[in-house]
């Protein structure tokens, strides 16, 4: 059964993939594509440059976008970085903070994800917190620790109101881009550990808290994974890039909540 408190949620995390040419042909293929779909919020995640672009194409649509990072400082001499505000200015809805390529390729720390969350929403953007395990701790059975230390850093340091304007997304990082998925019943008890510590640190905000899982989602997988009662919905790589399978995970989570 499905938490009337919760809507679905489908976010596409493009990474550094696309043209400008390509990113347009997606967007309006999306657009076009779920034109009647009220009963899932969709979103995709674009590479900074693609933003403007996003802005142009989904206003109307019923589609929000975001950012993939986002600076941890609010403006100066920060060659390469890009503010919130800027994010801001450009309508994005969302952006994804903490995800696992950036914590292991770009170095960040629990520390500077906590800097970020507050840019975003200092910024009025709603973050989509990233956390997961590596294949190594999973195999360890260290799998609830790592995502407890990593969200322990975000809950101890922001305050409730803030922490209500939070997404989580759940992606282990053995599933990303592997074409292995958590089972449906490793991700719902991954869910439910997010939200039983959430649930005590926040008590009146764990049932409405948005979880995410990501790894592998795809058309023919989503739905079973989407059915678990705490998965609130999907945050999708590469089956994101391709219009049709991008829509049938959509409509995979609207299938699942209407069950
Ligand atoms: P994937 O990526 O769907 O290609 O595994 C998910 C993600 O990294 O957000």
């Amino acid at each position: 059964m499905k938490n009337s408190q919760r809507r679905p949620l489908v976010v596409g995390n493009w990474k550094m993939h696309g043209t400008l040419v390509s990113a347009g042909d997606l967007l309006n293929a999306l657009r076009t594509s779920l034109q009647q779909n009220t009963a899932v919020d969709v979103a995709v995640c674009a590479p900074f440059v693609h933003l403007p672009l996003c802005r142009e194409l989904l206003t109307i649509s019923g589609i929000r976008w975001g950012a993939q990072n986002v600076s941890a400082y609010a403006q100066g001499a920060y060659t390469g970085e890009v503010a919130a505000s800027m994010l801001a200015e450009l309508g994005c809805h969302y952006v994804l903070i903490g995800h696992s390529e950036r914590r292991a390729l770009f170095g960040e720390t629990d520390a500077v994800v906590v800097e970020k969350l507050r840019q975003a929403l200092a910024a009025g953007i709603t973050p989509i917190l990233c956390v997961g395990e590596t294949l190594a701790e999973r195999e360890q059975g260290s799998t609830e620790a790592v995502i407890a230390g990593q969200l322990a850093a975000v809950l101890s340091a922001l305050p409730a109101g803030q922490l209500a304007q939070l997404v989580v997304a759940y992606e282990p990082v053995w599933a990303i881009g592997t074409g292995k998925t958590a089972t449906p019943e490793q991700a719902q008890a991954v869910h439910a550990h997010i939200r039983r510590q959430w649930a005590a640190a926040q008590p009146g905000q764990a049932e409405a808290l948005i979880v995410l899982y990501g790894g592998s989602v795809k058309a023919d997988n989503a739905r079973l994974i989407f059915a678990q009662p705490d998965v609130d919905g999907g945050l999708v790589g590469g089956a994101a890039l391709d219009a049709s399978q991008f829509c049938a995970i959509v409509n995979a989570a609207e299938q699942a909540w209407n069950h």
